[in-house]
């Protein structure tokens, strides 16, 4: 097992506020990593510094070995990073085709560097046709984006991220707004997905049933800071984690 993404004292301050608190972090390639904590723990906050969306006060992130601390979000997701945001980030008024076909274009420039841009445009309609195979949506295609179901939107959404290719997918909250009965199936999406394609999967998760059952490790955030890791067993073994807030999580949220 190699390490693929890495943090090492990674810090965000807002003012007198720090919202990650030297967090050092390695993700194992090829596994599926849930980050978990209370609302305000840091997580997001932790998403973004690594995608390029936010710099560091100080620390350092690593991705396959280079260290990748100051690169903008564009450069991350040519490097492999793909990540999605807790709100839905689709175009509501083009079609779910339109959607993806956008997604492979906007890194046309570096992905498809090889081809003239005749030949280009065909390899992002190739390639948007896969995409929406590979979530499910091929018979979609023409559905105009905000009419689509909200858990329809999640995987559009997913399609988006994978349209480039990337190693590691770091999704925030993607059951979020879903109905209990379209989560099973949106995991299930997000499993074959890292299965089919090797990838690597960071997830933020509210949902204490999700995160138990498909994740390979779990990372607890609690005010900034890393809290707890360990594997699924392990985390909900541990008293720390149980005194400091699952418990009320699951009261909380759990059923939601
Ligand atoms: N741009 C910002 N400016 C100032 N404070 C911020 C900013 N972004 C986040 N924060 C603060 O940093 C802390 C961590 O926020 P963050 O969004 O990372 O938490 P989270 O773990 O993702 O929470 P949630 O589960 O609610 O999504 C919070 O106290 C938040 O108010
Ligand atoms: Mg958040």
């Amino acid at each position: 097992m190699s390490v693929i993404l890495e943090t090492q004292n990674l810090r965000r301050e807002f003012g007198a506020l720090v919202a990650v608190d030297d967090v050092s972090m390695e993700i194992e390639e090829g596994s599926l990593h849930s980050i978990i904590g209370p609302n305000g723990a840091g997580k997001t906050t932790f998403f973004n510094l690594v995608s390029g969306t936010l710099k560091p006060t100080a620390g350092r992130v690593l991705y396959k070995g280079e260290d990748i601390t100051q690169l903008p979000m564009h450069r991350t997701i040519h490097k492999g990073i793909g990540r999605s945001f807790q709100i839905t980030n689709i175009f509501p008024n083009l079609t779910v085709f339109e959607n993806v076909r956008l997604a492979c274009q906007a890194l046309g420039s570096d992905s498809f560097r090889v081809f003239r841009s005749h030949l280009k445009s065909t390899a992002y309609l190739e390639r948007a046709e896969e995409v929406l195979a590979e979530v499910g949506l091929s018979d979609r295609a023409l559905t105009l984006a905000r009419t689509l179901p909200h858990g329809d939107q999640r995987k559009l959404e997913l399609g988006m991220i994978l349209a480039p290719d990337p190693d590691v997918l770091m999704l925030d909250e993607p059951t979020a707004g879903m109905a209990a009965e379209q989560v099973p199936e949106l995991m299930e999406l997000v499993q074959s997905i890292q299965e089919a394609g090797d990838k690597t999967v960071v997830l933020v998760e509210h949902n204490m049933n999700v995160v138990m059952s498909v994740s390979d490790r779990i990372t607890v955030m609690h005010q900034g800071a890393r809290l707890a890791e360990g594997a699924p067993a392990e985390i909900s073994a541990d008293e720390r984690v149980q005194t400091a807030y699952l418990g009320a999580l699951y009261e909380d949220r759990g059923g939601s």
